[in-house]
């Protein structure tokens, strides 16, 4: 191609894609090739990343690769997976990991040479291993350790070879793009790439693969779906596409009608509204598994699509289906070749694939994460209200409404390991009896969440001991402070499936938890407050909620909000006003270990 360029070897890692869209953010194209790639196609790049990855290096399933090209003498950064595989294809070891390492740590930056150029003595970051490397191969130097992993980050500084634990592609690690852009001056780079080009190659795109066909468009009213539309009007213009907004039962308070008045406002009037409320709720009658609940619901999202071209009389060869699909949704829902599924986003179900397959799907922004579509969407003007909305999925309510048979769970010694480290901090802790949805070393997890009580120590105390339990002990992915009462009461798992009344005291709920944050102008601070309802009961009508609160930019890494004491109570009082609650939560667990929605 001509133009300088990185290559990034994909072990199928929850965040390649972040290695690469990082890199040209720093000016440098970059592409993503499988690890079995040959020689001659990695030839002419300047240096090559290798990612993170779910396998262990010494698994008989870990990914197939060119080792010829860790031999061709150019620069490269391994990323953990990366990491671990330089160490042991370079001579030295790999074993799986004492205690596992999630979320925030601590590194010590023994030498400030070659990547680590410019850094202070301790730096933030974020890990999700499990595995670690327990000796260095000769040639190479310590230069830096975390508590956890004592080989934390090496370098090879006469062959420019680099391997790092941690995550420097996410937002998380505060000094990661330093630490990228320092290998790319060791790798000559000159940063000639921009990305003020995109909009130009999207509408190029948009162009090229609609041809003379026309699209129907799944808009929900949030930024990615109405970006989408918005620009799908723009360059194939208003007759040739047509919105659908689909009111599935599981939206917010007054959403609807807000999100139909919205679009109306600004122009954008081209949009079939439909009520198929009852036909989600149906659909998912009586199922508890959440990718169960996922594949119905993006199925139905389907059946709907397929109504409104068959009412209109609208052929399917020639009306595409516009998604507002970003990145993040492919890559958790398993999208490339060696990720392992987290959770199947409602626009990646079979259905869709099938769609993909027969060319019959067109998503502008599925290179793009949730910060850039909201650069994106600035650039075209659209109205700020838009912009800062908070993200809010698919499948709605639907993934924050728990269900279950009633069944309970047993212990395998879960409550055990919280309590001695909730004692530790003199707290007291337990474990819950429901499982929720978590990402581990680049792998899906559903496990229970503990829950901690008995003083109120500040943020960063509570994140420490939340990190702790989730690292420590197995079979616990998420981590809750108790705020409503003072002491946990006993909680059973009760049986309760999505039904309208349950959906509906959850959305009232919502509302006054959201009121509170607007009232309080953090809206714009945080970004984005799942609230979820449990099905666990100290007998009668009473259920559980949880305040998940987070701050993140790209939705890959996450951290829980860190809101005053005093807001968060009034929020805890307002929810309850909701209905009949027996606990409320404040999810105290960054993503990862935890996902940001529970399922
Ligand atoms: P997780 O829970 O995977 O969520 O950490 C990451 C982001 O994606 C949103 N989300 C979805 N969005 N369809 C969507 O359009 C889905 O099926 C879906 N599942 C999760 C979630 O709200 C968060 O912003």
């Amino acid at each position: 191609m001509g133009r300088e360029r990185i290559a990034i070897l994909d072990f199928g890692g929850q965040y390649t894609h972040l290695i690469a869209n990082r890199i040209r953010r720093l000016g440098v194209y970059s592409e993503i090739l499988l690890p079995t790639s040959s020689v001659e196609e990695v030839r002419d790049a300047k240096g090559i990343i290798l990612s993170g990855g779910p396998s262990s290096v010494y698994s008989e399933d870990a990914p197939p690769y060119n080792p010829e090209l860790l031999r061709m003498g150019k620069p490269i950064l391994g990323i953990c997976y990366g990491h671990q595989l330089i160490a042991s294809f370079f001579g030295g070891e790999v074993v799986p990991g004492r205690w596992r390492e999630y979320g925030i740590a601590k590194l010590k930056i023994c030498k400030a040479i070659g990547i680590f150029k410019g850094l202070g003595p301790e730096e933030d970051v974020w890990m999700s291993h499990g595995d670690l490397v327990s000796r260095i191969p000769d040639g190479f130097e310590l230069l830096g350790m975390t508590d956890g992993c004592p080989n934390a980050a090496i370098g090879d500084m006469r062959r420019s070879i680099f391997g790092v634990q941690f995550h420097p592609e996410v937002s998380h690690t505060p000094k990661g793009m330093e630490i990228l852009s320092n290998f790319l001056d060791i790798c000559g780079c000159k940063r000639e790439w921009s990305m003020g080009a995109f909009l130009e190659e999207v509408s190029e795109r948009i162009r090229r693969e609609v041809g003379e066909r026309n699209v129907l468009v799944f808009v929900s009213g949030g930024v990615d779906s109405t970006l989408t539309f918005f620009l799908l009007n723009k360059v194939l213009g208003k007759e040739r596409v047509l919105g659908l907004y689909i009111d599935n039962g599981f939206m917010r308070k007054g959403e609807t009608e807000g999100v139909r008045r919205f679009l109306i406002d600004h122009g954008l009037d081209n949009i079939k509204v439909i009520d198929a409320s009852d036909l989600f709720l149906s659909a998912v009658e009586g199922v508890v598994d959440p990718q169960e609940k996922r594949r119905i619901i993006g199925d139905v999202f389907l059946s709907v699509r397929d109504m409104v071209l068959s009412d209109l009389s609208l052929d399917p060869d020639k009306w595409m289906l516009g998604q507002g699909t970003l990145y993040p949704d492919i890559i958790e829902s398993g999208g490339s070749r060696h990720a392992a599924v987290i959770k199947t986003h409602h626009n990646r179900v079979e259905r869709v694939k099938d769609l993909i397959e027969m060319g019959l799907v067109i998503e502008p922004l599925d290179q793009l994460y949730k910060d850039e579509v909201r650069e994106l969407a600035r650039l075209l003007g659209l109205p700020k209200d838009l912009i800062e909305r908070h993200p809010f999925p698919g499948p709605g309510l639907a993934t924050r409404v728990l269900c279950s048979y009633g069944e309970d769970m047993g212990d395998s010694g879960e409550k055990e390991g919280v309590l001695k480290i909730a004692r530790d901090f003199g707290m007291n802790g337990d474990v819950l009896p429901i499982r929720s949805v978590g990402v581990q070393g680049d792998s899906r997890t559903y496990a229970k969440p503990a829950v901690i009580w008995g003083r109120r120590p500040d943020w960063e105390e509570l994140e420490l001991i939340s990190t702790r339990i989730t690292n420590e002990v197995h079979g616990v992915n998420r981590v809750l402070y108790l705020l409503i009462p003072d002491e946990l009461p006993p909680l059973k798992p009760k049986k309760a499936f999505l039904t309208k009344d349950r959906l509906d005291i959850l959305r009232e709920a919502d509302s006054l938890a959201m009121d509170v944050l607007r009232r309080h102008g953090l809206m714009g601070e945080i970004f984005q407050m799942p609230v979820v309802l449990l099905p666990l009961s100290s007998g009668g009508e009473g259920e559980c909620i949880v305040l998940r609160p987070l701050e993140s930019k790209d939705v890959m890494t996450a951290r829980f909000a860190r809101i005053p004491y005093r807001i968060v109570e009034e929020m805890a009082r307002e929810v309850m006003k909701a209905g009949t609650f027996d606990a409320v939560f404040y999810d105290i667990t960054n993503k990862p270990p935890a996902t940001i929605e529970w399922e």
